[in-house]
């Protein structure tokens, strides 16, 4: 199948580069000339585990090419993703589409023969019928269908969750369209993964319903954390143990400092404006975000209160500012929120993240950052796990003593056992755990 990708971002490029390891041709479109440059220079804009590789053999072979024109990929390819950015709108939170709807406009220039145009992007119910009209106001005679896809991708695992998926969600209107796609995931016939068709508004939906849902779980055990510190019981066992009841699941039932990253939080936003807009408000779902968003900024105060209640003058050290390991994204990261909340109650700070500097120098100009976590602990009064990247598995606790004058350990994913952590002479504050 000859495929057309039209954004080169992270679901763009990762898509682009498995179809094209599945064996289809594949071209990668994108209106930033830099972003085709680099990609065809062999450089990756983004950092994600095994994408590299997986561009430069697919690239080698052929069957992956970068182009800042839609035209020519478009006339050829038998499917066309449009994996463009939607962003929350600035002021309301509903999703803009200003780049879904800017893509099916220029695919409507260019079809030539029966095209399947797919929405990758997460997008709003409903934004599949307007991709349609778009497109048919456009080109009356243009033999195309419109389907959505949605992604469900985790960012640092999206290649595997890309190969191995749980299942493909396909929404479409006709059956041509249906087998077409069905052509597209064959290779994933392996794997037997399955693939599901429904309309193209309840795959639209099934997307968010599966982010608000995850979102909820997340949430969830979050409170229930809060309350195991008040009541002396251990959320990490209360997980396990509602966890291993199948009707529950095991996953995404870690306690944290709240959800962040480039989908839950715009995702379950966008859901509850259409759901208000509807006339059908998801209360659940309202409570999540709004609890969540002021989780990140409680850590602030849990850090606060480990240090005696004030943290005026002393040095913080934070490990890990990205949203979670794995990635250099910085979208909506709780650090933001517990570094801004930490400075405003008069801390230093001073971090290290193995991946997510270049993109937190630019959004926290004014802390100091360091290259290992024992530079960035020289000198701090107390040592914040934000984000739980291997490399903060295994800390030389010996060293850090030895380094730091304050003996305090905020651990926010539970990384550590606090006895392990109290032995070498440090006072252990976890997320739902007893302290030691
Ligand atoms: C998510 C979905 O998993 C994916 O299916 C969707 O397409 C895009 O959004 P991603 O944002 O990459 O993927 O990361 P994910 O691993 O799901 O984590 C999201 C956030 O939840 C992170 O901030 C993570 O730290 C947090 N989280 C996750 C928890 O706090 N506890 C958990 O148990 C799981």
């Amino acid at each position: 199948m000859k495929i057309a990708m039209i954004g080169a971002g992270y679901v763009g490029l990762v898509s682009g580069a498995c179809f094209a390891d599945f064996g289809h041709t594949v071209c990668c479109v994108d209106t930033d000339p830099a972003k085709i440059a680099a990609l065809e220079d062999g450089r990756i804009p983004i950092f994600e585990p095994g994408l590299d590789t997986l561009v430069a053999d697919n690239v080698r072979h052929s069957r992956l090419t970068f182009s800042t024109e839609v035209s020519g990929a478009v006339a050829q390819a038998d499917v066309v993703f449009i994996a463009v950015g939607t962003p929350s709108r600035r002021g309301d939170g509903f999703a803009d589409l200003s780049y879904v709807y800017a893509a099916a406009r220029d695919i409507a220039a260019s079809l030539d023969g029966y095209t399947v145009v797919v929405t990758k992007s997460t997008v709003p119910v409903g934004t599949g019928d307007e991709v349609e009209r778009i497109i048919r106001e456009a080109r009356p005679d243009a033999a195309f269908a419109v389907v959505s896809n949605p992604e469900f991708l985790r960012e640092g695992a999206a290649i595997s969750d890309f190969k191995r998926p749980d299942r493909i969600v396909i929404g479409a209107e006709d059956d041509r369209a249906a087998s077409v796609m069905r052509e597209v995931y064959q290779p994933l016939y392996l794997n037997q993964a399955p693939i599901l068709v429904t309309g193209r508004r309840t795959a639209e939906l099934t997307k968010y319903a599966a982010n608000a849902f995850l979102a909820t779980k997340i949430t969830f055990i979050n409170e229930i954390a809060d309350l195991c510190e008040q009541v002396g019981a251990n959320v990490q066992e209360v997980a396990r143990g509602i966890g291993l009841d199948n009707r529950i699941g095991a996953k995404f039932l870690h306690a944290g400092p709240g959800y962040g990253g480039s989908c839950f939080p715009k995702d379950t936003l966008a859901l509850v404006k259409t759901a208000q807009d509807s006339g059908t408000p998801l209360r659940l779902v309202e409570a999540v975000v709004a609890v969540n968003d002021q989780r990140k900024r409680a850590m602030a105060r849990k850090v606060t209160a480990a240090c005696g209640g004030s943290v005026r003058g002393k040095t913080i050290a934070i490990l890990g500012l990205t949203f979670k390991p794995n990635t250099d994204d910085m979208r909506d990261a709780p650090s933001l929120a517990i570094v801004a909340g930490l400075q405003d109650g008069g801390a230093r700070i001073r971090a290290y993240d193995p991946e997510g500097m270049a993109g937190a120098r630019a959004l926290m100009p004014d802390i100091t950052y360091t290259d290992d976590p024992y530079e960035c602990a020289t000198g701090a009064d107390a040592l914040v796990i934000v984000t739980e990247w291997n490399a903060f598995r295994a800390l030389d606790w010996t060293e850090l003593a030895a380094r730091m004058p304050g003996r305090t350990v905020v651990d926010l994913r539970n990384v550590y056992r606090p006895d392990d952590i109290a032995r070498h002479g440090f006072r252990y504050v976890g997320v739902g755990v007893p302290n030691a």
